[in-house]
C-alpha cells in the first residue's frame, strides 16, 4: 500500500508550526515558531500581537517543513489545520495559509480540533489502545476525555474557571516570576525542602469537573497575610504547595475516571503534561492500577503541527475531508 503524506498546520495560539507525518505515525519534518520572546516582554500571549507573528511567519514555516522533509507540495495527500477552539485572529492565519496551499496544490483539507491534535501526539509515539483516557492540561485546557475508537471523543470532565497552566502562570506571577510559568514553579517545587498545606478542589464527589480559581486565590490570601505580618513568602514552598495541590486532584481524577471506564490506555496531553510532579505522580499511579501509561516528549505536549497532522492523517483515514469554505471556529466543539 501507498505511503500518505499529511501536512499539519498549527496557528491556535502562538506557536506557528508546520509538520509532515507519514501514515499517521512517523514524524518526517516538525517546524515550531515560537514567539516566547515576545510573550515574556508582554507577559503573555497578547491575541492580536499573536497572530501578526503568525502572519510573518507562517509562509517560511510551512516551507521549512516541505524542504526538511523532501517533499513537494504535490507528494503529500492532504492538508491538515486546526480549525478551532483557539484565538480567532491567530486561527484565521493557519486555516487561509492552508486553504491557500491545498488550493494551490490541489490537495484535500481537513479541519482538526486543537485537543484533538493533542490527543493524537501519543498516535506518534505508541499505537492507541481502546477504551482509552485522555488527561489533556494546558495553558487553555483541562479536560478528561474518553475516546473510545478513532474520532470518538467523549468530554467526561473539565475546568469550570482557570485551565491547568493558566492557574500555573496566575500564581508565578504573584510570585514575581517569568512568563511562562508552568516550569518555573516546576521547578521551584522540585526544589522545594517544605510545602505550604493550600485546598483541594474536589467538587461534588461524582464529577470529574475541575477548579482552579480558588487554588490561586488561596496562593494570593496567604502571600497577602503574611506580607501584612511583615514576613517573607518562600516562593519554593509555595510552589510546592501549589503543586502537589493541582497534581493530587488531577492524579486522583483521572484514576477514578480510568477505573469506571475501564479503559486499556491512559494518555497525558497539553503544556501542563510537561510537568515533572504530574508526570511522576501519574505515572505511580497508574503503575499501581497496572493501567499503560503514556505521556509524548515534552515538545510533542505543547502546541506542535506534528499532532494536528496525525490526527488529521486519521481523519483522513476515515475518509473526512473538509471544503475551502472552512473558517477559523474559536469555540469549536469537540
Ligand atoms: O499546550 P500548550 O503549549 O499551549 C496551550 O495550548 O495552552 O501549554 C502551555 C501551558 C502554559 O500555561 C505553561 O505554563 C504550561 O503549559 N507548562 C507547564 C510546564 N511546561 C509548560 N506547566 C507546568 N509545568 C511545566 N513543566
Ligand atoms: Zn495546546
Amino acid at each position: 500500500t501507498k505511503d500518505i503524506y499529511i501536512v499539519g498546520i498549527e496557528t491556535s495560539c502562538d506557536e506557528t508550526a508546520a509538520s509532515v507525518v507519514r501514515n499517521g505515525n512517523e514524524i518526517i519534518s516538525n517546524v515550531v515558531a515560537s514567539q516566547i520572546i515576545s510573550q515574556k516582554r508582554f507577559g503573555g500571549v497578547v491575541p492580536e500581537i499573536a497572530s501578526r507573528h503568525h502572519v510573518e511567519q507562517i509562509t517560511l514555516v510551512i516551507e521549512e517543513a516541505l524542504i526538511s522533509a523532501g517533499l513537494k507540495p504535490k507528494e503529500l495527500d492532504a492538508v491538515a489545520v486546526t480549525e478551532g477552539p483557539g484565538l480567532v485572529g491567530a486561527l484565521l492565519i493557519g486555516v487561509n495559509a492552508a486553504k491557500a496551499f491545498a488550493f494551490a496544490n490541489g490537495l484535500p483539507i481537513i479541519g482538526v480540533h486543537h485537543i484533538a491534535g493533542h490527543i493524537y501526539a501519543n498516535e506518534l509515539m505508541q499505537p492507541m489502545a481502546f477504551p482509552l483516557l485522555a488527561l489533556i492540561v494546558s495553558g487553555g485546557h483541562t479536560e478528561l476525555v474518553l475516546m473510545e475508537e478513532h474520532g470518538s471523543f467523549k468530554l467526561i470532565g473539565e475546568t469550570r474557571d482557570d485551565a491547568a497552566g493558566e492557574a500555573y502562570d496566575k500564581v508565578a506571577r504573584v510570585l514575581g516570576l517569568p512568563y511562562p510559568g508552568g516550569p518555573q514553579i516546576d521547578r521551584l517545587a522540585a526544589e522545594s525542602d517544605g510545602v505550604v498545606d493550600f485546598p483541594r478542589a474536589w467538587l461534588e464527589s461524582d464529577s470529574y469537573d475541575f477548579s482552579f480559581s480558588g487554588l490561586k486565590s488561596s496562593v494570593i490570601n496567604y502571600k497577602h497575610n503574611l506580607e501584612q505580618r511583615g514576613e517573607k513568602v518562600n516562593p519554593h514552598h509555595v510552589a510546592a504547595g501549589f503543586q502537589v495541590s493541582v497534581v493530587e486532584v488531577l492524579t486522583t481524577k483521572a484514576v477514578k475516571a480510568a477505573r469506571e471506564y475501564g479503559v486499556k490506555q491512559v494518555i497525558a496531553a497539553g503544556g501542563v503534561a510537561a510537568n515533572s510532579g504530574l508526570r511522576a505522580s501519574l505515572e505511580e499511579a497508574f503503575g499501581k492500577e497496572e493501567i499503560p501509561f503514556y505521556v509524548p516528549p515534552i515538545a510533542l505536549c505543547t502546541d506542535n503541527a506534528a499532532m494536528i497532522a496525525a490526527a488529521g492523517s486519521a481523519m483522513y483515514v476515515d475518509g473526512v475531508r473538509g471544503t475551502l469554505a472552512m473558517n477559523g471556529k474559536p469555540g469549536m466543539p469537540l
